[in-house]
């Protein structure tokens, strides 16, 4: 194939993925954004087989359609609230297919390189395959805490600091003796090695991380997959998957940022671990609070929202998992249609993922002029009537603010408790994903709504 045909086609492809980047900034271009990134990939996958692939072929297209077919119909089968699990065993692929072709173009004799290329080459080959087995090992962690399979805790080894350390100097001193070895079997055994450390690393970093700091792993790990992607890139001379890594590599990495700034954390002591269920006094089950717990019932709370004029509702996670996203958003309409001002605020790392709440929101066409960032409306919690906080916990949690010793103090959470009434719905005492409990169940002006999300508020959504 011509070379500047493959050119101008790579640079439409890697045009396209901007384009997508671009487009996934608000739920309203979403849409157009992923239609951009999937014609991006088409065009670089078929003009990627059409000029590379000189054998194999019909091995090639089995394997894309087996491939296709799986994520085709795990797309489909896969609830909302699984994305987050979804995505992480992607990364992991992507970190597992980084680890391979690393090897297989290790092994294959056929290509020579000498002198610098031949040093080059083997730096490229030793970070793909070090960032790809970190990546999948982390990936497949994260993947088990997110689905559940792995407790949320943090597994805090005693010399924890010093094994990153001791792991991280190992695969420094593997490096230069990989590099430097002239010997092909004997830097494969240097390969194997390192790749083994990498691993490690992998499961030992994202199990030290406690269930707060997931968000900022998800995006980390993301962020990982594309600099692993762009290395393998750089390792087969394919200029588009050097590009196509780095937009991933640096957009996960930017997440990463804004996550950390959500959670008022700092990079480094995320992946330091432990935040979350270390130390305080807290412990997982929410049994530790001392005060009295107010309940209501429908017909109070129809009570209480009656002549109410502004309202504020607080989604969580909980809200996924009970799919009440389009009962809150009846009610919403209903308020809104007798004259209350009733307004969304969404804490940054609401849910399991990043836009989770504002994704289901949108589902339930909630108007996106009344859904506001946790920063838009915090200040306005003393003039709201009555906050309804749905199936959210840590992310609307006092003691981040209130008690120094808490696991979770410093992250910033929306302010719920200064409104005069908040009716909390969820079903039972429990501490949220980070295992703290939280006072905000006993405050005074708190009122808990126990039960299912959705079977509460299609009740509720009847008797207004
Ligand atoms: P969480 O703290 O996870 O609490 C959710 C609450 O929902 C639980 O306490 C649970 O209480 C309740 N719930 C579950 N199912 C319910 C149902 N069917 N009906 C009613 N309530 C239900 O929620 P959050 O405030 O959204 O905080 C998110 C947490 O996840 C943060 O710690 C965050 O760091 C972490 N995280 C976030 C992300 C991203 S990127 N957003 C990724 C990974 C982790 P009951 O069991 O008593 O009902």
């Amino acid at each position: 194939m011509n070379s500047s045909l493959i050119t101008v086609s790579y640079l439409a492809a890697a045009a396209l993925f901007i384009l997508a980047l671009g487009g996934l900034k608000t739920n309203i271009t979403a849409r157009r954004g992923n239609l951009f990134g999937i014609i991006g990939m088409i065009i670089a996958v078929l003009i990627t087989i059409i000029a590379f692939v000189d054998r194999n072929l019909d091995l090639l297209i089995v394997i894309m359609a087996a491939g296709g077919t799986i994520g085709f119909f795990l797309s489909r089968r896969v609830q909302m609230t699984q994305m987050p699990e979804l995505v992480a065993i992607l990364h992991s692929l992507v970190g597992l297919a980084a680890v391979l072709i690393g090897f297989a173009n290790f092994l294959d004799t056929s290509i020579q390189f000498t002198g610098v290329e031949k040093t080059i080459h083997a730096i490229e080959i030793y970070l793909g395959v070090g960032i790809g087995a970190m990546t999948f090992t982390g990936s497949v962690v994260a993947y088990g805490k997110l689905s559940g399979m792995i407790g949320g805790a943090p597994m805090l080894l005693p010399a924890r600091h010093w094994l990153n350390l001791a792991l991280l100097i190992g695969v420094l001193v593997v490096a230069v003796l990989f590099v430097g070895e002239i010997e092909h079997y004997q830097a494969t055994i240097w390969l194997l090695v390192m790749t083994v450390l990498a691993l490690l690393f992998g499961i030992h970093m994202v199990a030290a991380i406690g269930g707060a700091d997931m968000p900022v792993v998800i995006s980390m790990l993301n962020s990982y997959s594309g600099w692993a992607a762009a290395a393998t890139g750089f390792m087969l001379s394919n200029d588009l998957l050097i590009v196509t890594g780095a937009l991933v590599g640096s957009s996960g990495a930017i997440l990463s940022y804004i996550m950390c700034r959500a959670m008022n954390r700092s990079f480094i002591s995320v992946i330091a671990g432990g935040f979350g269920t270390s130390g305080g006094s807290s412990t997982a089950g929410g049994t530790s609070i001392e005060g009295e717990v107010q309940t209501i019932d429908i017909p109070a709370m129809v009570e209480l929202l009656n002549g109410v004029k502004e309202v504020m509702v607080v989604p969580g996670y909980g809200m996924a998992t009970a799919q009440a996203q389009h009962a809150i958003s009846d009610i919403a309409k209903t308020l809104i249609k007798k004259g209350v001002n009733v307004r969304f605020g969404i804490h940054p790392v609401a849910g399991r993922m990043p836009g989770h709440m504002n994704v289901l929101l949108a589902e339930a066409h909630v108007p996106y002029d009344i859904v506001f960032e946790m920063d838009e409306v915090n200040d306005d919690f003393p003039n709201i009537d009555v906050t309804i906080v749905v199936g959210a916990n840590d992310t609307v949690n006092p003691s981040a603010q209130e008690d120094a010793d808490s696991p979770i103090a410093g992250m910033p959470v929306l302010e719920v408790w200064k409104g005069e009434y908040t009716v909390v719905l969820k079903r039972s005492m429990a501490a949220g994903y980070a295992g703290v409990d939280n006072p905000l169940f006993v405050k005074p002006n708190t009122r808990m709504l126990f039960g299912d999300a959705r079977d509460s508020l299609d009740a509720l959504a009847k008797a207004i």
